[in-house]
């Protein structure tokens, strides 16, 4: 298993960098697509915040009582906590350390929970899933962002090609090829969307939607947690 949490040690400096760059300018759209969706639930657990991007668009709603990010890669959360110091935010938003396979929070605490292009990287999906139902209230909502390979036929190929070869190539240019060879290659080996939501209904959520963006390359899984 890669170590996932020294890759994005490694990989922080340029983060925002260089996903805006392989998004080509879309990723702060997903995010603040991603927290529309949520609606106005009061107190939202974002996990695998990162540099703390979806923690903050999250906070944009009025009605938001609180937000807690968490993630394991304490050089993101140094860099999110800058972040929100500078745009004044520290306020609305808790950033804790901490792993998606064991939240340390309570049973049943949050009104609904995000994770944007981190189900992919944690270690375990299913125990991860388990462990957001777990601290999600019942009813709550699941809010999951994540990559793809679009199903079409005409851009699965370039799409792979990208991924196997553009993303490392670009990597180097910052000193991280074997962080954003890794990056590149957990895409297109996470499992296929159907394969995907039968975990979320194993795990004992609802689909209630799902959206694809980007040609199917981006997919947002709405999941409800069930009674
Ligand atoms: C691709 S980044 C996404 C960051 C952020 N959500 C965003 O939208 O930019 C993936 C994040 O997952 C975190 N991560 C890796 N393993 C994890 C785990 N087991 N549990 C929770 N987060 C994890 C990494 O530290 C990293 O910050």
């Amino acid at each position: 298993m890669p170590d996932t949490k020294s890759i994005f040690n490694s990989v922080a400096k340029n983060y925002d960098l260089l996903n805006t760059l392989f998004s080509f300018g879309r990723d702060k759209q997903w995010r603040k697509r991603l927290a529309q969706e949520i609606d106005d639930s009061e107190l939202v657990l974002d996990i695998a915040t990162g540099t703390a991007e979806v923690a903050i668009e999250l906070s944009n709603n009025s009605n938001r009582r609180c937000v807690i990010g968490i993630d394991p890669s304490h050089v993101m959360l140094e860099l999110g906590q800058r972040k929100l110091q500078s745009m004044g935010v520290t306020h609305k938003i808790d950033l804790v350390q901490g792993t998606a396979e064991i939240l340390p929070f309570k049973d049943n605490k949050f009104d609904a929970i995000t994770i944007a292009f981190g189900i992919r990287n944690t270690f375990d999906p299913m125990k991860s899933l388990i462990e957001m139902k777990r601290v999600l209230k019942p009813m709550g909502k699941l809010g999951i962002l994540e990559f793809a390979v679009p199903q079409n036929k005409i851009f699965g190929p370039p799409y792979m090609f990208y991924l196997e070869n553009v993303m490392p190539l670009v990597g180097s240019i910052f000193g991280t090829r074997k962080e954003y060879k890794y990056l590149g290659d957990s895409i297109s080996e996470f499992p296929n969307r159907e394969y995907f939501v039968s975990l979320l209904q194993d795990t004992g959520f609802v689909l209630q939607k799902s959206i694809e963006l980007m040609i199917g390359t981006v997919i947002i899984y709405i999941g409800v947690k069930e009674k």
